[in-house]
């Protein structure tokens, strides 16, 4: 018997829609990969899906703008759902299903279940924003269970959340591999986001602080520098010297536990958080000392 080949690609709205393609598929034996998404989507998701396209023989992006990761006054509303440019990009990185559910679809009126990650969720993004990593998590694993992935594709782009849903993953024993990808960025440096369509042009200019602060730290490190305080203060000094930068944070903590250190160790990230005018941009570089 010849495993089935899908053509074009897929659309589904319904979680049995979802199971139902996907358990065609593993039953001729094929591997799936899975990238959720909440859309507006750019080159960075592109490479998670060619990513995952090129480990995987069937690729499931889910588009869902999850409502439980957003906080009351956050862009929850205004996130952008531009749904056909999505498919199209979609189907040209080679993606077979996309999973497009609705609101009441993964949340029926009166769902109550969460899932939380203490310590994880607590700290940096998860203190500014109470309650959205209880919303990724609690989504994340929702997805999972639907999808029963071989892979899943995160960005290095959202560290904490791709370190967040490794924890999650081997403590609930969700059978998905965690895959995280390089961050891309535009030619200039700023990270890709969808927020980034919410920033005016002298905005997106102030937002180039942040590259150019990990790239200080970066070089600090390599210089030898080993008072990690002096590196974040020197970071926190180049945002808050930019025009129209706020500064939420910017510190080099462990890559794995994200505690603060006082002093270089082998393995660290350095996180940053700044509003530019009502948008919030996130970035992060990882270093790995010898
Ligand atoms: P979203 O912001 O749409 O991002 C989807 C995936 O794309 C995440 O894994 C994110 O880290 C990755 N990504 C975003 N920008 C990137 C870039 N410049 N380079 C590489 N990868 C990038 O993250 C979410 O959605 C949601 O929280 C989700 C996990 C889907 C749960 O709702």
């Amino acid at each position: 018997m010849t495993a089935p080949q899908p053509t074009t690609l897929l659309v589904a709205e319904t979680v049995a829609d979802v199971r139902a393609a996907v358990t065609v598929m593993r039953r001729a034996g094929r591997s799936v990969g899975f990238v959720p998404t909440m859309g507006a989507l750019h080159a960075g998701h592109v490479s998670l899906i060619e990513q995952a396209r090129a480990e995987c023989d069937f690729v499931v992006v889910s588009i869902f703008v999850n409502p439980t990761q957003f906080g009351p006054n956050e862009d929850f509303n205004r996130y952008p759902r531009p749904r056909e440019r999505d498919l199209e990009l979609c189907a040209n990185a080679g993606a077979d299903l996309v999973f497009y559910p609705t609101v009441d679809t993964m949340y029926p009126p009166g769902h109550r279940t969460f899932v939380e990650v203490s310590g994880l969720s607590d700290v940096l993004e998860g203190q500014i924003r109470p309650g959205h990593f209880r919303g990724v998590a609690t989504v994340v694993t929702k997805l999972f269970l639907i999808v029963l992935a071989d892979k899943a594709f995160f960005g290095q782009k959202d560290y904490q959340q791709q370190m967040l849903i490794r924890v999650m993953t081997r403590e609930l024993n969700l059978p998905t591999e965690i895959v995280t990808c390089p961050t891309l960025r535009d030619p200039d440096g700023l990270a890709m986001s969808s927020r980034n369509a919410y920033l005016s042009a002298t905005e997106r200019q102030a937002g180039l602080c942040l590259s150019q602060a990990l790239r200080l730290a970066e070089r600090s490190f390599a210089s030898g520098e080993c008072d990690v305080k002096q590196v974040e203060a020197a970071m926190r000094g180049m945002i808050e010297a930019t025009p129209g930068a706020v500064l939420d944070y910017a510190v080099v903590v462990h890559s794995e536990t994200l505690c603060p250190l006082a002093t270089a160790e082998p393995e660290m990230v350095a996180l940053i958080a700044a509003r530019f005018g009502t948008t919030r941009l996130i970035d992060n570089a990882v270093f790995i000392r010898k």
